[in-house]
């Protein structure tokens, strides 16, 4: 069985590449690691590889990469793919900082890449913009959020943490609440992108910026009253895409016990993994989504 354990990098494709890189250096607050012709590698303040860019003719979340344990055995892994179906191939793929990686797709066709070995792409970058610590998690509109979660579980080891009724789903594969969200809706496509920021005083830091720079902030900042809890604060990146910066999700500490680490503001006490009803949670605060944001995950 695979055991993916943390979320690596997100793949997009953008028809204006210079306009992206700036995006996530000037707003974001990426450090670009790498450009070559058609690409662009860009990684967190700490060093971490988020995010990879391609020029195309879309702007689209193409390719997702999952960490595996350091032992892991990738004959073994392929094997385990094989068996259910799931073509696949080993390559060493030209990504700065990692090393071999297993390669094949998602039911929705996202490119998935499974690595073990990575470097640091420096260290303690002073940026300009947000500067997140990680990229936290994607979300995606899908034709069937129940296919596709049981496709994470079944094959890439995440667990569900919550499910609101059954149409949109929120899957772990390590202690943050949510790394993977599915959606059931009528369009397959990204529905946002969320990088994690270090505390309440960064989301601040950030909304002063998208105020200086006349970024509309379409939700928030807010405490979600439902799965994750998070704070978050929402934006459109010059690609049409949501983006989000989070502190303060749900963290399910030890799998064992099988609940999240108590905090005030949650619903149920313990709070374990539950199936929630549109429409019934408490405890949050902030303003509704504007229509922006509505508009923007439409299903
Ligand atoms: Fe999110």
């Amino acid at each position: 069985m695979i055991q993916a354990r943390r979320i690596g990098h997100a793949t997009f494709e953008t028809p204006d590449l210079d306009r992206a890189v700036d995006y996530y250096k000037e707003i974001t607050g990426l450090v670009l690691a790498e450009r070559e012709p058609g690409r662009a590698f860009l990684a967190s303040k700490l060093g971490q590889l988020v995010v990879q860019l391609e020029e195309g003719s879309n702007a689209q979340c193409t390719g997702l990469s999952f960490e595996v344990a350091p032992d892991s055995d990738f004959d073994a892994m392929r094997r385990s793919l094989t068996e259910q179906g799931i073509a696949s191939e080993l390559a060493n793929d030209s990504v700065p900082g990692i090393g071999r990686v297993l390669k094949f797709k998602d039911p929705k066709g996202t490119n998935i890449e499974l690595f073990s070995e990575w470097n640091y792409l420096g260290k303690h970058h002073q940026v300009i913009g947000v500067g997140p610590y990680k990229l936290g998690h994607v979300a995606f509109i899908v034709d069937d959020a129940k296919k596709t979660t049981d496709f994470y579980t079944q094959v890439l080891g995440f667990r569900v943490s919550d499910w609101v009724e059954d149409f949109f789903s929120f899957l772990r594969c390590g202690p943050d609440h949510h790394t993977v969200n599915f959606l059931t809706g009528k369009k397959t496509q990204m529905h946002h992108i969320a990088f994690e920021v270090k505390d309440f005083a960064h989301i601040q830091n950030a909304c002063e910026l998208f105020g200086q720079k006349e970024i509309p902030i379409i939700w928030g900042p807010l405490r979600h009253s439902g799965p994750g809890h998070n704070i978050s604060t929402y934006h459109q990146n010059p690609d049409s895409h949501t983006v989000e910066f989070y502190t303060e999700l749900d963290q399910m500490k030890d799998e064992t016990l099988g609940y999240f680490e108590p905090r005030p503001w949650h619903h149920d006490t313990p709070q374990r993994p539950k199936v929630w009803r549109k429409g019934n949670s408490r405890g949050g605060w902030g303003p509704p989504p504007t229509e922006a944001y509505l508009r923007s995950s439409r299903t």
